[in-house]
Order: structure tokens, then C-alpha cells, then sequence
């Protein structure tokens, strides 16, 4: 599934869990009035596959544009980190950021990579390891959205860094934003600084193609959701009866990913019948766009000050250093 250059195969750090925690999620979520999935299901092997080619995708500009900003600003950001910085990576780590950063950090002492995948940590690890030999490696398998993951990571060193590139943070919840940055101050400690990466408010014409490009990579990866129920707990979803769809909700800052079903009809799951109007949706994933101030807020209620930021020259992305 993984490849040694992929940056966030899994971006939501959840994949691998057994197929009884997939059902009871499908049926409790295919039961709310408002469908509604998780999006860390959307990462199975083909899932991740799609995953990073959208990051390759010409519409998809968050990748290229998070790498640019770090290419462009590298020095002045490891300037701002400071020498002898012991690295912690949220998620997935070993792809081309984690090597722009630790390439240029003056003198970096630890590399943690947090992830649920033991396989993967273990092979990108290797290759880390034989590029970055001065630097201490230690992966840490968990589930680096909760906070007792983080608590787990409690440090050597004295210049600690957060790193959780890739606007995932989006993905999460109000909640799960509030948990996450709070459990992170405290696994790292209050002195510690927190580099990551957060997509910005821009036009629908930029954030609606990103999200439904015209190759089409989206749309199969959220009906590849529906393929992997199928599969893995004997669904019987016909896909030619669902259409992808990406919607931008004003009122929360966010895209929606969106299942809409093409025609009345009842999907059995298991031993489950779900019916669906012509129209009705499964809403698959939201990505939330910031603006400074609503980050700078959630950062401060949760414990960290923004100290600096690093934007493109589009004004799409923000990579903020947090203290
Ligand atoms: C992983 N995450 C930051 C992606 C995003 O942009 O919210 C997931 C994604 N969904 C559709 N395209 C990309």
C-alpha cells in the first residue's frame, strides 16, 4: 500500500481496524437521518492508492502548494525551529516534507513518526534511517488522533517539534481539532513548538475542482467507500446507482464529500436494509478551509500562540509554526 515517498497514505492515521468495527460504524452510520460515514474508511489499500494520486492531481493544489511554501521558506522555517530540534510527525511520515525538513534543520536530533500502520513505519523507517543516519529514529505505532498517543510521545530533547503537514487537521471535527491540539501540547510539552499545515478560505472555482477534478480520481475514491462495504461486509451497493459529489458549505468552512444516490432504492448491508430517496446523500468526508483568525483562535483555546506563517503567493495554503 505504501510506497516510500508518500506523504499521507493514510492521512486520517485509522485504517487498520478489524472488519467488525468497520461494520457496526457502516450500520450505525448508514442509520443517522443524515448518512453519514467516517472518513478515515476511505483509506483501504485501493483508497490510499487514489489518495496519492489526487495529491497529483493539477486541481488538487494543497500538496504542491504545502511543498512549495516549504521549498521556497525552508530556511527561514528552521531558523525559526531553532538547532538540535527533536521531530515528532503526526501520521505518516517519510515522504518528500518529512526530507525537506529534516534535510535542513541545523543539527536534528530524534525523528518520531507517529502512525497506526506498524508495516509501513517499519519499511519507510529503513529508508529513512539509511539517508538520515545521525538523526535517531523512533516510530511510535498508534493512533496519533487521540491524546494518549501523544501523551505517549513524551520526548527527549530539549527543542521539541510537532510536525502534521498535509491540512489534515481539516478533516477532523471542531471537537476532534480541540482534543487533538490540546493532547498535542501535552504530549510535547508546554515549551514545544508545533509546525502544520492548514488550507485557507479561497473560491469555490478553486476548491470545488480540487474536490471533483475531471479525470475523475475523486469520484472513485469516494465510491471506492462503497466498493470496500461491499467487499469487506457484503454490501450491495450497485455504483452505478451513486453519483460523487463535492459541495461547499458556507456556514461551516468546508468541502463536503458527498454519496448521492441517483434514484429511490434499498441497499442491503449485512443483514441491514437501507432505503434512499432519489437525492439523498451518505456524506463521506468534510475538509475544512481556515481563515487566520479561526486557526489562531482554535490554536489559543487549545494552549498554543501562532508565532509565524508561511503562505504561497495565492494566498491557498498556510504552513504556521505554533509555540
Ligand atoms: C487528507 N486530506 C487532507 C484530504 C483533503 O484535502 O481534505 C483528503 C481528500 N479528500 C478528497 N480529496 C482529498
Amino acid at each position: 500500500m505504501y510506497g516510500e515517498n508518500i506523504d499521507t497514505a493514510t492521512p486520517t492515521g485509522k485504517h487498520n481496524t478489524t472488519a467488525s468495527t468497520f461494520a457496526e460504524s457502516v450500520l450505525a452510520g448508514l442509520a443517522l437521518p443524515q448518512k453519514t460515514l467516517p472518513c478515515y474508511w476511505l483509506y483501504d489499500t485501493r483508497g490510499s492508492e487514489l489518495f496519492e494520486q489526487i495529491t497529483k492531481l493539477p486541481e488538487y493544489y494543497p500538496t504542491r502548494t504545502e511543498v512549495g511554501i516549504l521549498q521556497t521558506n525552508i530556511g527561514e522555517i528552521c531558523e525559526a525551529i531553532g538547532p538540535g530540534a527533536s521531530v515528532v510527525e503526526f501520521g505518516a511520515g517519510a515522504g518528500t516534507k518529512t526530507r525537506l525538513l529534516l534535510s535542513a534543520l541545523v543539527t536534528p536530533q530524534n525523528y518520531i513518526p507517529i502512525d497506526i500502520s506498524a508495516d509501513f513505519l517499519e519499511s519507510a523507517m529503513t529508508h529513512l534511517a539509511a539517508d538520515y543516519p545521525t538523526i535517531n529514529i523512533t516510530p511510535i505505532v498508534a493512533d496519533f488522533t487521540s491524546p494518549e498517543a501523544l501523551v505517549k510521545a513524551t520526548l527527549p530533547g530539549n527543542n521539541r517539534l510537532g510536525f502534521f503537514p498535509g491540512s489534515t487537521i481539516g478533516n477532523l471535527s471542531d471537537i476532534e481539532i480541540a482534543d487533538f491540539l490540546s493532547g498535542a501540547k501535552k504530549g510535547l510539552g508546554t515549551d514545544a513548538q508545533f509546525l502544520i499545515g492548514i488550507d485557507l478560505v479561497k473560491s469555490t472555482d478553486v476548491l470545488i475542482p480540487a474536490y471533483d477534478d475531471a479525470a475523475g480520481v475523486t469520484a472513485a475514491f469516494n465510491l471506492n467507500l462503497l466498493q470496500r462495504i461491499n467487499r469487506e461486509i457484503s454490501g450491495c451497493f450497485d455504483l452505478d446507482n451513486f453519483k460523487h459529489e463535492a459541495r461547499w458549505n458556507q456556514s461551516d468552512s468546508r468541502i463536503e464529500m458527498h454519496l448521492v444516490s441517483q434514484i429511490e432504492q434499498a441497499v442491503r448491508v449485512g443483514n441491514q436494509t437501507f432505503s434512499f430517496r432519489k437525492g439523498e446523500t451518505i456524506h463521506t468526508e468534510n475538509s475544512r478551509k481556515f481563515t487566520l483568525k479561526r486557526f489562531e483562535a482554535l490554536a489559543q483555546n487549545n494552549g498554543w500562540r501562532l508565532k509565524q506563517t508561511w503562505i504561497d503567493e495565492n494566498d491557498y495554503f498556510c504552513l504556521a509554526l505554533l509555540g
